[in-house]
């Protein structure tokens, strides 16, 4: 299977800050991808250098066979790049219905598909974006990263805020979704066991830089190696919503 995402030995910060430093990854067609680590390592900023918002500073970065390293952010949505902010950033002041339309791309996802795939977006077509729920804002930021008809879906700590029966519902809802239309996707998640379980492949970020790769099932599977990695109790592991 060829590679659709390639990072090449990346080094990107902010201004004069170097934040990944030879950061270097492959991402399979239509495959999934979970980034872990603590906090502060790197998740956001590597999410944020695809789209291009950082200063790349050498590396380079390939997307479906084309160098997109200087390639400007819209160009990136454009290319088939979907992002879901860690800060949602719905468009207050505009409705439901013109939050998903106003970055509407044709392809297989149209209005009417993001709301029979999040029926409570539809009930709620009218609300501004400010009189959302947690949840219900998590929807639509998905919804209108889907209706820009992505073929890479990045996601960053989609689940942060919402309550575990909705937390299962989005999981389930976003597996089917990458499994059924071959969407690749990137998965940031502060719950190693939830974003292990809904990807193929892992990365463990430390200082900006890969200290792991492997299969998700592996590290699942690798009680020890986790909590070394990520420097957790093991109970922590668990989704939220399934403490013991
Ligand atoms: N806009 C910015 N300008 C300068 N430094 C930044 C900026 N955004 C993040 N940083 C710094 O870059 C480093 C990595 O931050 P980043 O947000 O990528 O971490 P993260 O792994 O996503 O953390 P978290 O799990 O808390 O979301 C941190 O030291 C942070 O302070
Ligand atoms: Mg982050």
């Amino acid at each position: 299977m060829p590679d659709s995402l390639v990072f090449d030995r990346v080094r990107a910060g902010y201004g004069n800050a170097v934040v990944l430093d030879d950061l270097s990854f492959t991402l399979g067609e239509g495959q999934s991808l979970a980034i872990l680590g603590r906090n502060g390592v790197g998740k956001t900023t590597l999410l944020e250098t695809l789209m291009g918002n950082t200063r790349v500073r050498s590396g380079h970065i390939h997307w479906q066979g084309q160098d997109i390293t200087a390639m400007p952010p819209h160009r990136r949505v454009r290319a088939g790049l979907g992002w879901v902010p860690q800060e949602r950033e719905v468009f207050p002041s505009l409705t439901v219905e013109e939050n998903l339309t106003v970055v509407a791309s044709p392809g297989r996802w149209s209005l009417d598909r993001v709301y029979r795939f999040f029926p409570r977006l539809r009930e709620r077509r009218g609300n501004y974006g400010n009189q959302l729920s947690g949840g219900e804002q998590q929807m639509l930021a998905i919804g209108r990263a889907l209706m820009t008809n992505p073929r890479l879906l990045l996601l960053d700590e989609p689940m942060e805020g919402l309550a575990p029966i909705v937390v299962d519902e989005l999981a389930a809802a976003i597996k089917a979704l990458c499994d059924s239309e071959g969407l690749a996707s990137i998965v940031v998640e502060q719950h190693p066991v939830l974003a292990l379980s809904m990807t193929h492949t892992a990365i463990v970020l430390e200082r900006g830089t890969v200290v792991y790769r492997g299969s998700s099932d592996d590290l699942a599977q690798d009680e020890k190696r986790l909590e070394s990695l990520l420097g957790i109790d093991a109970s922590l592991h668990l989704a939220p919503g399934h403490e013991l």
